[in-house]
């Protein structure tokens, strides 16, 4: 062949080459587009994980608490806009809302006049699947002038908190949210509620206030302070003097806490730690988060502040084992939720985005389980970056971190840290029927792709998510 002829065939193919990339570019790109409005079981549609027979013969709406009782407890809500700040009832956070263990919780929400709608999400109750307030999942934004009434039985004592779940990496972060306490039906010890929040443009603030924040306690008492981390990043927590008890984490009860001094405690966004510390007998103590304090003594008492511990108290071997309650070593299924991080197309926009399972956008796969399954989840991270999982409905024991068995207290969360290039084993009984967010609660990454549900077979939704639906859980 002349070198003429043997040019013009290279420059065919580096054309042709050229054609192919632009068409398959151009078909990821359109892939990824989302319809103006779509179900959530559409949207899975393609990419299942064990299901079958997919006949619906439930909404998420059958889903409620019983219709005949009355309620113990009665809170409204009003959603509001105070210029970049989102209040309920003209705060942030939201008044903390207290029951007991069996009551039966009613929250009304009214959205005043937050433009694109609001709803409660109860973030670590495991409610009925019409009570999750999440937008056009189980329940439509309620846009200005209307209303959305929750109802729900308080099952499970502990620390919990709410927030809206529409458009949520912008309401949150404004203000959206509170916490909320179930308190056991007996008696208790004191308590105080230390909520670590940090609105845009401005440091982290506890229970709304930037610095120390102070609350009287008697010499020698012992106090429950329920940490909660509504941002999106985990932080760690530590006592400044003295010894202190990890009560409960994400709402349950460690069994047999020992007690600890010099270490500081994780908490990953969106979860809970119940801290037992006690007054000194002069003075008084201190709880830290960078930036941020609550001293808990008699007025004026003075605690010294001190720096964070190096060392972690590590949840896999803190308290005494017990059971479970279920096998998790015989399940009825077993999935990977892999998380990445590859270039690609999210809703049409070109991005670097979070992969689940190498998948993104409308490809991500659902976690389809029957109700009564026990189920075995092996979650990673090779992102990159740590990543706080948040699962809805439900909560999980972690049975090994890093090859390692848990050898603690069962560690029950229903947020957990998980760094890049860590590996969980962790379980659950899917015992509460719904289609549920499986999420990162960091939530731009949940709006970055890091989101996908757990569906039980047999149950669909009539709520639409897309540009034109009003809805936008995240
Ligand atoms: Cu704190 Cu999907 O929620
Ligand atoms: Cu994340």
């Amino acid at each position: 062949m002349s070198p003429g002829i043997i040019a013009r065939v290279v420059r065919l193919i580096g054309a042709g080459g050229v054609a192919l990339a632009v068409l398959l570019t151009g078909w990821a790109w359109l892939s990824s587009r989302m319809p103006d409005t779509y179900s959530v079981t559409e949207l899975h549609a393609r990419a299942q994980v064990h299901a079958h027979e997919p006949v619906p013969t439930h909404s998420v709406t059958d889903f409620v608490a019983d219709k005949a009782t009355d309620a113990d407890v009665r809170v409204e809500l009003v959603a509001r806009t105070n210029g970049n700040r989102l209040t309920f009832n003209g705060t942030s956070p939201g008044p903390t809302i207290r029951a007991r263990q069996g009551d039966l919780v009613e929250v009304v929400l009214h959205n005043q006049d937050v433009p694109d709608g609001a709803t409660v999400h109860w973030h670590g109750v495991d409610v009925p699947n019409a009570m999750d307030g999440v937008a056009g999942v189980t329940q439509d934004a309620v846009h200005p002038g209307e209303s959305f009434t929750y109802r729900f039985v308080a099952e499970q004592v502990g620390t919990f908190w709410y927030h809206s779940h529409q458009i949520s990496h912008q309401q949150v972060i404004r203000g959206l949210l509170g916490v909320f306490v179930i308190e056991p039906a007996g008696a208790t010890m004191p308590d105080a509620v230390a909520l670590l929040h940090t609105y845009p443009g401005e440091s982290r603030s506890l229970n709304g206030a930037l610095g120390e924040v102070r609350q009287d306690a008697r010499p020698g008492e012992p106090v429950r302070v329920r940490v909660v981390n509504t941002d999106n990043s985990p932080t760690v927590v530590w006592v400044a003097e003295g010894p202190y008890r990890l009560l409960a984490i994400d709402g349950t009860d460690v069994v047999e806490p020992t007690e600890v001094s010099g270490r500081k405690v994780t908490l990953t966004a969106g979860a809970r730690v119940d801290l037992e510390v006690r007054v000194p007998q002069s003075g008084a103590t201190r709880v830290q988060a960078p930036g941020v304090s609550l001293v808990l003594g008699p007025p004026g008492a003075a605690a010294p502040q001190s720096p964070a511990p190096a060392e972690f108290l590590d949840p896999l071997s803190y308290g005494t084992p017990a059971p479970l309650g279920f096998d998790p070593t015989d399940p009825d299924l077993e999935y990977e939720y892999r998380i990445g991080r590859r270039p690609g197309f999210l809703g049409g926009r070109p991005g670097y985005w979070w992969t689940i399972n190498g998948k993104m956008g409308r490809n991500v796969p659902a976690f389809m389980v029957d109700q009564g399954d026990i189920v075995v989840v092996r979650l990673s991270n090779r992102s990159g970056e740590v990543h706080p999982m948040h699962l809805h409905g439900h909560h999980y024991v972690v049975l090994e971190r890093n090859g390692v068995a848990a050898t603690g207290s069962p560690w029950w969360v229903d947020s957990l840290n998980v760094e890049n290039g860590d590996d969980f084993v962790i379980a659950f009984v899917a015992d509460n029927p719904g289609i549920w967010m499986d999420h990162c609660h960091n939530l731009p990454h949940a709006r970055e792709g890091l989101m996908t549900h757990l569906m039980y077979n047999g149950v669909d939704t009539a709520f639409l998510l897309g540009r034109r639906s009003g809805n936008e859980p995240e």
